[in-house]
């Protein structure tokens, strides 16, 4: 019997950098995502892939992913090792999500195989977990727990706030009238990797300073003599603020605050935290000045990629839209057929 497993890629509308530090995030799964059509049979892996050239053919027991090709194959690999699973499958993934854009596909790839070879969904954590740790084994980056967890949790119309020290989860609806808008800045994402390690390294050596950034406020980042590390510092401790900041603000109604939450966020991102790129700014600006847009900033890592917007439903955009709408719903496992062309 043939399987669907379904995982959404995901767009952060504000906190981004703040979940490897224990902080407070507010993701939501976009409509664009990876599908994984398999059999459960025999005792390999053997996957193909409708976008990328190659084939995941791996044995059940694998010891070191990170040498599986081809690359993508590794965040398979890394999956299986974590799974132990005992029986193999085999199928094709489609994917109709941007590979490498900030929207999280490989924690989408991780998730879609995740839930194909039987995670268990209803422990969302546990199973975010398995595949964060499948990420680090794969390609060695140390990321936090928001995109797997995103992915998993995620429910449809609403936001996720996402606690990351206590890995509380509360879901933040979007007030009607409202869409999310996701443009894509033609950058692929250079140097992220060893830029992302570089930036949990320096927020460690803030935290050798004046402890965990989740509790530490702005005014004690502004404390640190190194500038570099008080940038950074700083950008944690605003963000995590804003984020509950931005989620009164939809629960007001107030766009136009979110909007500036917003906007605060990016000048953050760009200026303390320096994973932004003139690209990036430049769409962000171009959104900025649309009528209808409340607000618009990098999303995700950065150093390319995607950025984010919050409009009025319909607002006409004049930038490459690689989707639009409002928030979807989490990975899933069925016996249907597939819904990606
Ligand atoms: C990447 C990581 C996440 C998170 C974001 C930035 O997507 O995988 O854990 O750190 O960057 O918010």
């Amino acid at each position: 019997m043939t399987l669907r497993a379904w995982a959404p890629g995901r767009v952060t509308l504000i906190g981004d950098h703040t979940d490897y530090t224990g902080g407070i995030a507010l993701p939501m799964a976009i409509g664009l995502g990876i599908e994984l059509l398999a059999d459960r049979a025999s005792d390999w892996i053997i996957l193909g892939s409708e976008e990328v050239a190659g084939v995941a053919e791996l044995p059940l027991a694998i010891d070191d992913p990170s040498k599986v090709e081809p690359p993508w194959a590794r965040y398979v690999a890394a999956v299986v090792r974590e799974l132990r699973p005992t029986d193999g499958l085999t199928g094709t993934l489609h994917s109709n999500l941007p590979l490498g854009r900030g929207l999280s596909s490989s924690a989408a790839l991780e998730v879609a195989v995740a839930t194909m070879l039987g995670v268990n969904l209803r422990d969302p954590v546990a199973a975010a977990q398995l595949c964060r740790r499948a990420e680090h084994r794969a390609v060695g980056v140390p990321c936090g727990i928001m995109d797997q967890l995103a992915i998993i949790a995620a429910v449809e119309d609403a936001a996720l706030r996402l606690d990351c020290h206590s890995l509380e989860m509360a879901p933040v609806p979007l007030p009607p009238g409202v869409e999310v808008v996701v443009a894509d800045s033609g950058q692929q994402r250079e140097l992220a990797d060893s830029a992302y390690g570089a930036r949990r390294t320096e927020c460690g050596l803030a935290e050798s300073r004046i402890g965990p950034l989740r509790l530490a406020t702005p005014r004690d980042a502004e404390t640190i003599d190194d500038p570099v590390l008080r940038r950074r510092a700083r950008h944690v401790t605003t963000e995590n603020q804003r984020v509950d900041a931005f989620i009164a603000a939809l629960a007001a109604s107030d766009l136009r605050h979110a909007g500036e939450l917003m906007a605060a966020s990016h000048a953050s991102l760009r200026d303390d935290y320096e994973v932004s790129t003139p690209e990036l700014d430049a769409l962000v600006a171009r959104l900025r000045g649309t009528p209808g847009i409340y607000g618009a900033r990098v999303t995700g890592a950065g150093f390319g990629g995607c950025v984010v917007a919050l409009c009025a439903a319909g607002t006409l955009v004049d930038v490459p839209v690689v989707w639009r709408g409002r928030p979807a719903g989490g990975a899933y496992l069925a016996e249907e057929p597939s819904l990606v062309d």
